[in-house]
C-alpha cells in the first residue's frame, strides 16, 4: 500500500458537490490524496467548472466520439494510466465504468450512493428516484453508502454508511439535502481509509 499521497480521478455527470467536498478535504489534509483528473460524460456538467476553478485537469469522455466501445474504453484507461491514477471515485456518475477500467482498478474504485444499500440501488436508482422510493417504502431511516465498484450497479462491497432518521414531513428534496450533507463527510472518510489500507476486502 502506498504511503505517499495517492492520485485520484473523479468521475461525475452533474453538479459535483461531492467532487467539491473531495477537493476541499484533499486540500485540508482530511483526504490523503490529490484529485488530479476529473472526467465527465457531460460537457456541461457544473462539476467541470468546479474542477477548472481548482486547476484540476478535466476530460470529457463520450463513447459516441469513438469508433467502437473498445476504442473508447482503451482511450479512457490510457488517460488514467498516463496520469498515474491510483484510485477512482465515482461521484454522481450516471454510467457504468468500462469493464477494462473496473478490472485494472479492482478494489480501488469507490462510489457514493444516496441510500442504505443493498436497498434502493441498481439501474435507474439515482437522484430523486432514490429518495422517492425510500419515502414510498415508509423507511424510518436513510443515508449515504460508500461501496467498492464492480461491473454491476451499486453491487460492490459496502465500506461505510451513515444512518439518518427519515421524518414524516420529508419530501424527496428535504431528504436528499440531509443525505447529501452526510455524503460530503462520508466519501472522503471512506476513500482516505481505503488509501490507507484500513478495510478488509472480503468480496472477490
Ligand atoms: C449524490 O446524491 C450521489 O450520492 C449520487 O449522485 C448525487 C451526486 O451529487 N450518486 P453531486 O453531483 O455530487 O452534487
Amino acid at each position: 500500500m502506498k504511503t505517499e499521497r495517492a492520485n485520484i480521478a473523479v468521475f461525475i455527470s452533474g453538479s459535483g458537490s461531492n467532487l467539491q467536498a473531495l477537493i476541499d478535504n484533499s486540500k485540508s489534509g482530511k483526504l490523503s490524496g490529490d484529485i488530479v483528473l476529473v472526467i465527465s460524460n457531460k460537457s456541461k456538467a457544473f462539476g467541470l467548472k468546479r474542477a477548472q476553478d481548482a486547476q484540476i485537469d478535466t476530460f470529457v469522455f463520450k463513447k459516441k466520439n469513438y469508433n467502437s466501445e473498445s476504442e473508447a474504453s482503451e482511450d479512457l484507461l490510457k488517460k488514467l494510466t498516463e496520469r498515474n491514477i491510483d484510485y477512482i471515485a465515482t461521484a454522481g456518475y450516471l454510467q457504468l465504468l468500462p469493464v477494462n477500467v473496473v478490472q485494472e482498478y479492482k478494489n480501488r474504485i469507490v462510489n457514493i450512493h444516496p441510500a442504505l444499500l443493498p436497498k434502493f440501488g441498481g439501474k435507474g436508482m439515482y437522484g430523486e428516484h432514490v429518495h422517492e422510493a425510500v419515502l414510498e417504502a415508509g423507511e424510518t431511516e436513510s443515508g449515504p453508502t460508500v461501496h467498492l465498484v464492480d461491473e454491476i450497479y451499486d453491487n460492490g462491497q459496502i465500506l461505510e454508511q451513515i444512518k439518518i432518521p427519515v421524518s414524516g414531513n420529508d419530501t424527496p428534496e428535504t431528504l436528499a439535502e440531509r443525505v447529501l450533507e452526510q455524503e460530503h463527510i462520508l466519501f472522503s472518510l471512506a476513500l482516505d481509509k481505503l488509501i490507507k489500507g484500513k478495510y478488509e476486502i472480503t468480496h472477490g
